[in-house]
């Protein structure tokens, strides 16, 4: 028994060597950890239990038969995060540079398979060269098994990519597939093709940072959701991420304990400015009406003119949309549209209650928004927002005009309580614009046109410049005081929390993508 307890000992020593200490020195070189060393700061001490530690892989052309390593490039397993079970896995790009072999990707098959039987998410530490070179087709088979299984997976349980290096080719597309992607910047990088495949066909000269780094996806593409400064703050993301989050899509989130107190935020009564032109960042609503500290902003760099991400309300979690008035006004966009469409799903997937805040003047006019495809991408949160079953609620603090009223959770498409603050404004337009056009001959007939067009445009802003219009028809149930709004979201969050309603029966919609 003793030799063969040593064999099982060596075995399991060779598999946690990797691809061998000259290798793991680079990777720290590199200012990366190893795949076992992410592990180990991702889940619980002690609750990692790896699966297919011995796999190796099965090729055997250019003399692959003599180079094998247990574990075949990625560590699989289950394991738990603040006591709750999670399925991983980490690419060890010391062996064969991370690269996905056929055997590396039934690896990864196997612990998803888990997870949706199991119902637990799946988090993928991605460090991969690409497709194993040396295995052809078969590692192509490979990635395409974990598309198909990422998209069977997706609404079932979160999967979350932390890419903690390379992912170029057509890798990218399984990151792109889970809930969220995070990047470490500097040493992580998603692209389709290369720098030098760049350079032969566009003639441009990018480097991989530029091309793909973690700051040009979470500003310019909007790929990645997070940009962090190191891994161990991807990782501590991660876990953050998750503590919002049920385990699969039957579970409602953990609701914190919580005990009710003073709810009155006077502060909010004075975050509004005299001018209804004039900017404020909404993130200082946000964070006055959540719970302290609990705000988890997704997409900063992206999409400024719309703020979304999670938090908790009385313990509770909560997708939070939130036009920000701070950049461009909180105009809807082409980028704005999609990154709150993906956002609502994602809640509506999981059972997390939504929260709006509305200040918007409208969308965005001009060449550059119409023929990028702004009435597909408006229609998209139109869409997501009305396909959306979880509780919803809008606060408007301030514009709701145009076809942003309807769009931004609005009663009619199927918000449950729609709140505003007695400094909303709810028109088809802005007071200016529609002055000029209902009375147009009124005011080039005027002596003085300036003053008569002062005149109406004060009239129409008296009488749609305000939330009461709205509120008589029940458009807006409650005209609130902005230093009672926690109070009033924390109760009708707890008294929506058994809202069951259900969409037509289909099989399934078809969003305008
Ligand atoms: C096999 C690979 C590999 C790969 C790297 N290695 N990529 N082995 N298949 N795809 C191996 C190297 O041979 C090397 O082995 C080790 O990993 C580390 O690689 P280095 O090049 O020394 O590291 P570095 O300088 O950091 O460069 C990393 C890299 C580079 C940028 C990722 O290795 C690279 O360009 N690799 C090829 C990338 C690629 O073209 N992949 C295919 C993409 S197409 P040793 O033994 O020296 O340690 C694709 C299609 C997917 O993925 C389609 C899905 C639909």
């Amino acid at each position: 028994m003793k030799n063969k307890l040593d064999l099982l000992q060596d075995k399991i020593k060779q598999a946690h060597a990797g691809g061998g200490a000259a290798r793991i020195e680079s990777q720290h070189k590199k200012g990366k950890l190893t795949a076992r060393e992410r592990l180990h700061f991702l889940l619980d001490e002690g609750s990692f239990e790896e699966i297919g530690m011995l796999v190796t892989h099965r090729s055997t052309d250019f003399g692959m038969e003599n180079e094998k390593y247990p574990g075949d490039g990625v560590v699989t397993g289950y394991g738990n995060i603040n006591g709750r079970l999670v399925y991983v896995f980490s690419q060890d790009f010391t062996v064969f540079g991370g690269s996905l072999s056929e055997t590396h990707a039934e690896k990864i098959c196997k612990i998803m398979d888990m997870a949706m039987k199991n119902g637990a998410p799946v988090i993928g530490l991605n460090d991969s060269g690409g497709a194993r070179i040396q295995e052809g087709v078969v590692s192509l088979g490979g990635y395409a098994d974990i598309f198909y299984k990422n998209v069977q997976a997706s609404g079932v349980v979160p999967q979350l990519s932390a890419i903690m290096g390379p992912c170029a080719g057509g890798a990218v597309y399984s990151p792109a597939i889970t809930d969220f992607i995070l990047m470490v910047e500097n040493t992580s990088y998603m692209f389709v093709t290369g720098p030098n495949v760049v350079k032969t066909v566009t003639h441009e000269e990018v480097t991989s940072e530029e091309l793909g780094g973690a700051s040009t996806h979470a500003t310019k593409s909007g790929v990645t959701h997070f940009a962090c400064p190191n891994e161990l703050d991807a990782i501590n993301h991660v876990k953050k991420l998750l503590s919002y989050m049920p385990q699969n899509c039957e579970e409602l989130p953990a609701l914190l304990p919580y005990t009710t107190g003073n709810e009155e935020r006077n502060a909010l009564n004075n975050i509004m400015p005299q001018n209804s032109n004039q900017p404020y960042d909404i993130r200082e609503v946000i964070n006055e009406v959540a719970d302290e500290g609990s705000f988890l902003e997704v997409h900063k760099d992206y999409a400024e003119n719309i703020v979304v991400g999670f938090a908790r309300l009385g313990g509770r979690s909560i997708g939070i949309i939130a036009n920000q008035p701070a950049y461009l006004a909180g105009v809807l966009d082409n980028h704005a549209s999609v990154k709150a469409a993906r956002f609502v799903r994602f809640c509506d997937c999981f059972n997390i209650p939504l929260l709006v805040f509305e200040d918007v003047p409208g969308f965005l006019p001009g060449t550059d928004q119409e023929w990028n495809g702004i009435i597909s991408n408006g229609a998209k949160l139109l869409y997501a927002f009305s396909e959306a079953t979880v509780p919803r609620i809008t606060v408007i603090t301030r514009k709701a005009y145009g076809g942003a009223y309807d769009v931004m959770n609005s009663k009619h498409i199927g918000a449950d309580l729609n709140y505003a603050w007695p400094s909303a404004e709810i028109a088809v337009m802005g007071a200016k614009g529609a002055a000029e056009i209902i009375f147009k001959k009124e005011i080039s007939a005027a002596q003085n046109p300036e003053e008569k067009w002062l005149e109406k445009e004060k009239l129409y802003s008296e009488i749609f410049a305000n939330p009461y219009r709205a509120a008589e028809r029940g458009f807006v149930d409650e005209v609130i005081e902005p230093s009672n709004t926690r109070n009033k979201l924390i109760k009708a969050f707890k008294m929506l929390e058994n809202k069951a309603v259900k969409n037509p029966r289909k099989k399934h919609g078809n969003i305008p993508l």
